[in-house]
């Protein structure tokens, strides 16, 4: 009897090595029946042998039951395919709501960055005075700066899965920072009316990035970090600037 068990066990273990055999050469079923939880992979990782499989194998099929056992958050693979495909828009894990809020922000700031771009070019073309060369190379140093948050933010809008603008005429319905017209400014009345506008340009970022933050938007949040901090910066210049101003015009 002891020898007959034996022999079955030993034919047992011979079955087992083929199927391990069997089942290391095909990854396509192996990986099947690890999503399906009928293989723990814990058995997987020598063969009869002793010989370790192959280690970027198990590593791929310990994630995929990772993945299968953790309820994830939606991901860009849980996007229905038919509306990833017909939306014509960059997929995107944030979902549509969060897609809508964020790009509604981020292009409305945009058109503000715009509105402030012109209004600080402008001022720098018609500076005058005993200061130019100081205020008029101030405010190019500014109108740079502002600019270059301007791209970043359009594709930040497309990476989020969304339109963003196309015209002038998009940037004024959208602006909320107003224009400046007026001709024969003087130096400081310029000069305070762009302290005003970045002061006021630093709490919408702030807004915009409450939004993006809420919104699970990390990347744009980052971004707007580093602008608040320019914007305040640039309100630091130009309130001193102001103070400066001031004074010497009251000698
Ligand atoms: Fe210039």
């Amino acid at each position: 009897m002891i020898v007959r068990g034996k022999s079955y066990l030993l034919r047992i273990r011979e079955r087992v090595i083929e199927f391990v055999s069997f089942l290391s050469k095909n990854r396509s079923l192996r990986t099947r029946l690890v999503r399906s939880g009928q293989l723990i992979i814990g058995s997987m990782h020598t063969n009869p042998g002793g010989r370790k499989l192959n280690s970027s194998v198990t590593s791929h099929e310990r994630d995929i039951r990772r993945r299968s056992e953790n309820k994830r958050v939606s991901t860009a693979t849980d996007l229905p395919k038919a509306q990833r495909a017909s939306s014509g828009e960059t997929p995107t894990d944030l979902g549509s709501e969060a897609t809508r809020a964020i790009s509604t922000a981020l292009n409305t700031l945009l058109a503000d960055m715009f509105a402030l771009y012109i209004k600080t070019k402008t001022f720098h073309w018609h500076m005058a005075g005993p200061h130019f060369r100081d205020f008029h190379l101030l405010l190019d140093d500014h109108a740079d700066k502002i600019y270059a948050t301007t791209d970043v933010i359009a594709e930040r809008v497309r990476k989020v899965g969304a339109p963003t603008l196309r015209s002038i005429g998009d940037i004024s319905r959208r602006q909320r920072l107003q224009d400046n017209d007026v001709e024969n400014l003087t130096p400081l009345q310029m000069l305070a009316e762009l302290r005003e506008d970045n002061l006021q340009l630093a709490a919408y970022l702030r807004e915009t990035h409450n939004t993006c933050e809420e919104q699970g938007d990390v990347a744009s949040a980052s971004f707007l970090e580093s602008w608040i901090d320019e914007a305040e910066q640039r309100v630091w210049y130009l309130f001193e600037t102001c103070r400066q101003a001031g004074t010497s015009a009251a000698e």
